[in-house]
């Protein structure tokens, strides 16, 4: 056995911390015009005046929430210069808060200390808006709420609310601005049109990034996060390049560049280079696999067992049909009802969107036809893996036995 001690070694690193998802860089590059627009937008809070609500959308990764992080922190920092002035923002993130009665309880107990804190549960919605206009009026002053990742909400109730708080007069002492924030392109239609209206006063798109904006984002971060030279030429660039093809997600291009940082550092390698970030990425991409195979529901796991299965056996790529029988035939072992051939058609091209199994169409000329054919997309090891408690519930075929 090694001695396992813990002993610093070697570290390209001089700030790992700006890699990771919480860091607010100084300067947000490549978002001119986005954060022009939303500059533009908040303007009035500084004259004391109640701006307008604010929707952000964009998909994930374009920089929504740092540049909503980035112009809030500046606002409230030049308001202190303006002694008649009171700026205060809050920012809630909706993801895991699917409620409207749980986003307002969160927003009183983020306004409140510890001890004072509301109970989750125990009061009817009404009761905790009374709370909340209550908590928001002694505070006073502009509050700017931001509600991050909005697309995580069951219902609108909430939205509705403090998009109208003026309308409806609940407020008399604080004047409050709303910033809703979409990865979501399709939620704003989603809204009912009177929040829809309130909520949306002001409506600005963050467009996603292309390689070179990609480039530039992690050129900076790299300065702050890396040593000097530590980085050969290729390796931002690379994850530049990956970036965009994951579309243009600046939090996915970042991931890569840490992965690679990491692995180079576990590897006690002095510089990290293009084979740490092809490795990173095979890495990550497998997380994601495994992510995406524990977010199936039970049948679903089941056509990636059956494929796994014949994969185990040497028999793919398999058409669907052989899916279906070997899918069948899991669900019967587990007693459980199988869905439709057509059902698995269907649910075989979801799959490969997700990145778990390939297919291929397979073109016989005049005399054959067509077909398609599957297989996986991630090594048999990694996707066994992900199908563990599958196994539990539904029992481990002889053929991946050995794998196991
Ligand atoms: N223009 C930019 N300049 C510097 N860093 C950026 C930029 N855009 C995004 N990032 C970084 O990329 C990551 C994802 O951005 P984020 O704002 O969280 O995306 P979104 O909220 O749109 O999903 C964060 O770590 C963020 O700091
Ligand atoms: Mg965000």
């Amino acid at each position: 056995m090694g001695s396992f001690d813990f002993v610093r070694e070697y570290s390209p690193y001089t700030n790992r911390e700006a890699l990771l998802d919480d860091y607010t860089p100084d300067t947000l590059v490549g978002r001119d015009d986005e954060l022009e627009e939303y500059h533009g937008a908040l303007q009035p809070a500084i004259y004391g005046e109640q701006p307008d609500n604010i929707f952000l959308y964009g998909k994930a990764g374009v920089g929504k929430t740092a540049a909503t992080r980035f112009l809030l922190n500046k606002l409230v920092d030049n308001a202190e210069e303006y002694e008649d002035l009171d700026v205060r923002t809050e920012i809630i993130n909706c993801d895991g808060l699917n409620s409207s009665y749980r986003v307002a309880s969160n927003l009183v107990n983020t306004m409140r200390p510890p001890s004072n804190h509301i109970s989750e549960t125990g009061y009817s919605r009404s009761q905790v808006y009374d709370i909340m206009w209550e908590e928001l009026d002694n505070a006073g002053g502009i509050i700017l709420i931001v509600l991050d990742e909005i697309d995580h909400l069951k219902d609108d109730s909430i939205l509705y609310q403090l998009s109208r708080a003026r309308e409806n007069e609940n407020l008399t002492e604080a004047r409050i601005g709303l910033i809703g924030i979409s990865n979501d392109l399709t939620f704003r239609d989603s809204l009912s049109p009177k929040v829809r209206s309130s909520l949306c006063e002001r409506a600005i798109s963050f467009s996603t990034y292309d390689a070179n904006e990609l480039r530039a984002v992690l050129e900076q971060r790299k300065n702050v996060a890396f040593k000097d030279d530590v980085l050969t030429d290729d390796v931002v660039p690379l994850c530049a390049a990956f970036g965009a093809q994951e579309s243009g997600d600046a939090r996915k291009a970042l991931d890569l560049l840490l992965k690679a940082g990491d692995l180079a550092r576990e590897q006690n390698d002095e510089e990290v280079t293009e084979q740490h970030v092809r490795r990173g990425r095979q890495l990550l991409e497998r997380e994601q696999v495994a992510r995406g195979i524990a977010d199936l529901n039970d049948h679903e796991r089941l056509v990636v067992y059956a494929l796994a299965t014949l994969e185990a056996e040497d028999d793919t790529p398999a058409r669907s049909r052989e899916i279906y029988t070997r899918y069948k035939s899991l669900a019967d072992a587990a007693g459980k009802d199988s869905l439709t051939a057509r059902w698995l058609r269907e649910h075989l091209d979801d799959l490969a969107m997700l990145g778990i199994l390939n297919v291929t169409e397979i073109n016989e000329g005049s005399a054959g036809g067509k077909y398609r054919e599957y297989d996986l997309q991630q090594d048999l090891a990694v996707v066994l893996d992900a199908l563990e408690e599958t196994f539990e519930s539904m029992g481990v075929h002889a053929s991946v036995k050995g794998y196991l």
